[in-house]
């Protein structure tokens, strides 16, 4: 993962943990309303993949697990790992885009409601992403990827000074440009074919020339509403609209969109689609379930978009009549990491996955509430706009002293801690007995957005070799590490 250059190692934040009376009588732990519902406290564990579904997208034992595990410490709200809503195969990322999805779902809304006592609520975070493929081999991107324009036989006769490049067989053509080095190809290919060749073919929204791309704000209400009513008939008390990082809402969202079908450019255009969305899928919310959404309070890339973007879409969603928004920040494929041949690039290796899993290798700013600028800005115009609806922030909280802070300069309405409840999942529960003390700290060093990155069943290396003899520990797939956190008794 990439850090700051400047490196500084970051110290956890001294804690004071408080009294069980402290807590009780602390904002934190006191309920707030969401739409038609109410969380009991404003801690929150808000979307991460752990890769356990099935290659089908179902729902598994391990999948169920791990959200009661989550459930045993009682959060206000869990938001259930980004699923997808289409009925395409996706590899291990959970599906909602047919019923046969629902029955598994059920039983994960019911192993959460048993496991929290019925106090835990349960949204689930829909996406949609569009095509990406792995890094070719250079021989490969050549002989078989590339579509070989005029242009390229132009440059390429210009470089080497052999106009035969201009009429000669294309095999030649293609045999020659695997050739060159990288500044060579520079002047060559375009900026899209080199990051095709570099990072591996990507689709953007703005690629209207294809025809499914084109036709996404014709198609994507309808399946965001289809998959909503899916989560819904299983149980869940509501869906958040994934808008945010590298996948298709927020690339609408984002300054980078050019379409030019009135879906991009200005922020009125960009926003439209979102809108479209939010507004096709409160059609099959029911008056008592939830519809929020999460989205970027700054794309963090270079040409991308910024926070008084944010603040535009954030007043608009209000007035939709979103029950909240929960922000995040980055996550963006433009500044990933070249991948290795063969790997496909991941959106959080560059500065903005930094910025979106901030580690305590960092500047001097570090880790901690690193994004809490966003949600305070956020919150503020909607206030002052006369918008109450909740915001969730996120991003290195892991303290109570800080998530209190937080709450009391109104910097946002609710609690976002995901590492921390990696690390210790009852750590809402220990806190608010007073038990802060035993609280297993996250280090934020993101060994399990490594897995994360990998693709490998999500784990915290503070308890995953522990206690390995416990009764019914399930192992992951190397059958070296547990895939729950220990059992913790008050
Ligand atoms: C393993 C892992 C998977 C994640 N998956 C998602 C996801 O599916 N959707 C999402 O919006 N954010 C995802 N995130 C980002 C987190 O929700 C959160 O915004 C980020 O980790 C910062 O919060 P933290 O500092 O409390 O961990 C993921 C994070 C991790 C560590
Ligand atoms: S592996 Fe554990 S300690 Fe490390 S960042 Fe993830 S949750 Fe925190």
């Amino acid at each position: 993962m990439w850090q700051p250059p400047e490196r500084i190692k970051h110290a956890l934040p001294v804690v004071n943990w408080p009294s069980a009376e402290q807590a009780a009588a602390a904002k934190l732990f006191s309920p707030v309303r969401i739409g038609p519902t109410q969380l009991t406290s404003r801690t929150w564990i808000p979307a991460m993949v752990p890769w356990r579904a099935t290659n089908e997208g179902l729902v598994t034992d391990d999948v169920v697990d791990w959200y009661a595990r989550f459930a045993k410490g009682r959060p206000g709200a869990i938001v259930v790992e980004a699923t997808g809503i289409r009925d395409v195969p996706s590899g291990p990322l959970m599906r909602a885009g047919h019923e046969r999805f629902v029955p598994g779902l059920r039983r994960l809304v019911e192993a959460v409601k048993n496991a929290s006592n019925g106090e835990t609520k349960l949204f689930i975070q829909l996406i949609d992403f569009l095509q990406i493929k792995r890094r070719p081999p250079t021989d490969k991107y050549f002989s078989r990827f590339l579509a070989i324009r005029p242009q390229h036989r132009e440059a390429l006769a210009a470089l080497e000074e052999a106009p035969h490049f201009e009429t000669c067989d294309e095999a030649l053509v293609r045999d020659h440009l695997a050739t060159l080095s990288s500044e060579q190809l520079a002047g060559i290919l375009d900026a899209r074919e080199l990051d095709a060749l570099q990072k591996g073919y990507r689709e953007r929204v703005w690629d209207t020339h294809l025809e499914h791309i084109r036709d996404l704000p014709t198609t994507l209400p309808g399946l965001f509403a289809n998959a909503a009513g899916h989560v819904l008939d299983a149980g869940f008390d509501g869906v958040e609209l994934h808008y945010a990082h590298a996948y298709t809402m927020a690339s609408f969202l984002s300054a980078l969109n050019t379409r030019d079908d009135g879906y991009g450019g200005s922020q009125e255009n960009r926003v439209k689609l979102p809108l479209e969305v939010i507004a096709a899928v409160r059609a099959v919310v029911p008056e008592d379930k939830v519809l929020g959404l999460r989205f970027l309070g700054d794309e963090v890339i270079d040409g991308g978009s910024r926070l008084d973007d944010a603040l535009f879409y954030a007043t608009k969603f209000a007035e939709a009549g979103v029950d909240f928004l929960s922000l995040s920040k980055g996550g963006k494929f433009e500044d990933a990491k070249v991948p290795k041949v063969g790997d496909a690039v991941y959106p959080y290796t560059g500065p903005s996955g930094y910025e979106c899993m901030p580690s305590v290798f960092s500047d001097a700013q570090g880790p901690f509430g690193r994004n809490v600028g966003l949600s305070e800005a956020v919150k503020k115009t909607l206030n002052d706009a006369g918008h109450s609806i909740p915001i969730v922030a996120a991003g290195g909280i892991g303290t109570f002293e800080m998530a209190e802070a937080i709450l009391q300069a109104g910097e946002a309405d609710i609690i976002g801690a995901a590492r921390q409840c990696i690390a210790d999942p009852d750590w809402f529960l220990k806190v608010r007995l007073g038990h802060g003390e035993s609280v297993r700290r996250c280090e934020y060093t993101n060994y399990c957005e490594g897995l994360d990155q990998k693709h490998k069943q999500v784990t915290c290396k503070l308890w995953d070799r522990k206690q390995l003899d416990d009764d019914d520990v399930t192992l992951d797939h190397s059958g070296r590490r547990r895939l729950t956190a220990p059992a913790w008794t008050p």
